[in-house]
C-alpha cells in the first residue's frame, strides 16, 4: 500500500517573495499554466491582500487553472481571508492559507499579542474562512521553534474550526531533519484530532536543510504534503526545492513508499521558465536542473557511463526534460508553426496581436541566429515586456563604439510612455556607457546591486541573458534582458528593471 505526496507549490508566492523576483501577472499565469502541466497539487498563487497586482494575479492564476487546487495565502484576519476568497471566486478548486506567528519570539516581539490572544486570533480566522471555502490551511509562523504544547492547544483548536491542512513551518531554517521529523511526529501523537487533517511540511533553506528537512517531516513525522518552490526560489537562502524534493522521493520509491502525481518531464522547462522570468540563474551544480547536473566529465566516469549508465546515473536526465531541449524552429517557420510552439510550452495567454509582434521578434532572431531553442523563444516572451507599449520604458535601438586604449562611448533610443528619447554616454566599458547613457535621460537614482551574463544555450552563438538587479528606496527589482548582443541584452534588462522598480510601489511584504 502506498500513500499519496502532495505537492504544494508557493513559487508564485513564498519564491516571489526573494528580493527582486516579484513577477506581473502574465508572468505568474504563465508559470502557473507550466505548473499545471507539471501536475503540482496546489499553486499558491500569491497573497491576494498584499496588492492589487497580486489580487489579480491570484484572481486570474483561479480562472485559468483547471486541474490544480489554487491558494491565496492571507494573515489571520478577515480582511484579508474576504480578499483572498474573492480572488479565488473563480477557481474550480480554492484553498485560504491563513497564518499566525506562533513562537514566543514572533508574539511578544512582532505581534506585541499575548499567547491566549493569538490563539483566539487563529480559532477565529480559521471558523472565518472555512465560512467562505471548504479548504482551509494554517500555518504557524515560526511554528518549529514554538513551544511544543502551547503548539499543540492552537493546532487543535484550529483543526476542531474546520481547518483541513497543518502546515508546521521552519520559517527560518532552524531545523534539522531529526529534530524537525521527531517535532511533526509529537504534534501529530499529541494533539487528540490530528487525524482530521493532512500534515504539511514547508522548511526554508538557511542552513542547506531544506529538503532534508521536509523529507524527514514525511519521513519521521508522517506529513502527506509538502511545500517546494522551483529552483527552490525564496527569501534568503530559498524554500524546500521542489525538483529535489520530487526526483528523491520519486528516485527512492524503494525507501519513501510515496505517489505523487507530478509529471517529471516537465520540470526542466518549469525550473527554465522560473529562472528567465525572475532572473535567478541556477547554479550549474544544482541537483537535477543545473547544467552539470548529468555531465560527466571524468574519464573513469564516462568509461563507465558508456559500459552501463547506472554505473554513475540514478536517474534519468531525459525523464526531467533534458532530452526535450532540441532545435524546435528556424527561419523557415511559418506562424502556425510558432503559435503552436509557444503553446507546448505553456505561453497560451497571448491574445493575436502579442502573438504577431511576438512572431516579428521570432523572425527578426532567425534571420541572425540560425537555430533556435525553446530558450530562446521564453526568452522572447519574458522580453516582450521590455517592449510593450503598456510599459514606461521600451528599448529601440541603441549604437555603441570601443576600441582598445579608448574610452567606450554608447547611444541608446527608448522610449519613456511611447515617445521615443535618445541618450548619450561614455563609460568604462561598452555595457557601462550604455547603461549611463539611459541613466543620463531617466536619472532613476537607483543603485545597481547586481549585474550578470548567461549564455541561454551554452555557445557563443547563443543568446546572451542578463539580469540587473536595483534598489531604489527600500525596494530590489530584477530585470531580464535577452539577445544575441549582450550590449543589447544589458539595456534591455536595465529599461526591464526601471519598469519594475516604477510599478513595483504599493506591495505590502508577506512573511516568512
Ligand atoms: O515560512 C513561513 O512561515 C511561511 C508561512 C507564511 C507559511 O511562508
Ligand atoms: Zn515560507
Amino acid at each position: 500500500m502506498t500513500d499519496k505526496l502532495i505537492i504544494f507549490d508557493t513559487t508564485l508566492r513564498d519564491g516571489e517573495q526573494s528580493p527582486g523576483a516579484s513577477m506581473t501577472r502574465d508572468e505568474k499565469l504563465r508559470i502557473a499554466r507550466q505548473l499545471e502541466r507539471l501536475k503540482v497539487d496546489v499553486i499558491e498563487a500569491g497573497f491576494a491582500a498584499s496588492s492589487n497586482g497580486d489580487f489579480e494575479a491570484v484572481q486570474a492564476i483561479a480562472n485559468a487553472i483547471k486541474d490544480c487546487t489554487v491558494c491565496s495565502l492571507s494573515r489571520a484576519n478577515d480582511r484579508d481571508i474576504s480578499r483572498a476568497a474573492e480572488a479565488l471566486k473563480g477557481a474550480r478548486s480554492a484553498r485560504i492559507h491563513t497564518f499566525i506567528a506562533t513562537s514566543a519570539l514572533h508574539m511578544e516581539k512582532k505581534l506585541r499579542m499575548s499567547p491566549e490572544q493569538v490563539l483566539e486570533q487563529a480559532r477565529l480566522s480559521v471558523r472565518f474562512a472555512r465560512n467562505l471555502v471548504a479548504d482551509v490551511e494554517f500555518s504557524p509562523e515560526d511554528g518549529f521553534r514554538s513551544d511544543v504544547d502551547y503548539l499543540c492547544r492552537v493546532l487543535e483548536a484550529v483543526i476542531d474550526e474546520g481547518a483541513t491542512t497543518i502546515n508546521v513551518p521552519d520559517t527560518v531554517g532552524y531545523a534539522v531533519p531529526e529534530l524537525y521529523g521527531n517535532f511533526i511526529r509529537t504534534l501529530r501523537e499529541r494533539i487528540p484530532n490530528s487525524d482530521k487533517v493532512i500534515w504539511s511540511v514547508h522548511c526554508h533553506n538557511d542552513l542547506g536543510m531544506a529538503v532534508a528537512n521536509s523529507l524527514a517531516g514525511v519521513k519521521i513525522g508522517g506529513a502527506r504534503q509538502v511545500e517546494c518552490t522551483i529552483n527552490g526560489l525564496g527569501e534568503r537562502a530559498g524554500n524546500c526545492s521542489l525538483e529535489e524534493i520530487v526526483m528523491a522521493v520519486r528516485t527512492r520509491k524503494d525507501y519513501f513508499n510515496l505517489d505523487m502525481n507530478i509529471e517529471p518531464l516537465h520540470i526542466l522547462a518549469a525550473s527554465r521558465m522560473v529562472s528567465q522570468t525572475t532572473g535567478f540563474v541556477v547554479q550549474p551544480n544544482k541537483a537535477v536542473v543545473g547544467a552539470n547536473a548529468f555531465a560527466h566529465a571524468s574519464g573513469i566516469h564516462q568509461d563507465g557511463m558508456l559500459k552501463a549508465r547506472e554505473t554513475y546515473e540514478i536517474m534519468r536526465a531525459e525523464d526531467v526534460g533534458w532530452s526535450a531541449s532540441k532545435i524546435v524552429l528556424g527561419k523557415l517557420s511559418g506562424r502556425n508553426a510558432f503559435k503552436q510552439r509557444l503553446q507546448d510550452l505553456g505561453v497560451q495567454s497571448e491574445s493575436e496581436a502579442d502573438i504577431n509582434s511576438l512572431f516579428a521578434k521570432f523572425k527578426e532572431l532567425a534571420d541572425r541566429k540560425s537555430e533556435i531553442f525553446d530558450e530562446d523563444i521564453l526568452a522572447l516572451v519574458s522580453d516582450e515586456s521590455v517592449t510593450h507599449d503598456k510599459e514606461q520604458y521600451g528599448f529601440v535601438s541603441l549604437s555603441q563604439h570601443s576600441e582598445t586604449g579608448e574610452r567606450p562611448q554608447a547611444s541608446v533610443v527608448f522610449t519613456v510612455e511611447g515617445k521615443e528619447v535618445r541618450g548619450e554616454s561614455d563609460g568604462n566599458g561598452p555595457v557601462d556607457a550604455t547603461l549611463k547613457a539611459i541613466e543620463s535621460h531617466v536619472n532613476s537614482g537607483a543603485e545597481m546591486v547586481l549585474y550578470s551574463v548567461n549564455a541561454i544555450s551554452g555557445s557563443t552563438e547563443s543568446q546572451g541573458e542578463v539580469t540587473v538587479r536595483l534598489q531604489n528606496s527600500g525596494r530590489v527589482v530584477n530585470g531580464v534582458g535577452a539577445d544575441p548582443d549582450i550590449v543589447v541584452a544589458s539595456a534591455k534588462a536595465y529599461l526591464s528593471a526601471l519598469n519594475k522598480l516604477q510599478s513595483k510601489a504599493d506591495r505590502v511584504a508577506a512573511q516568512g
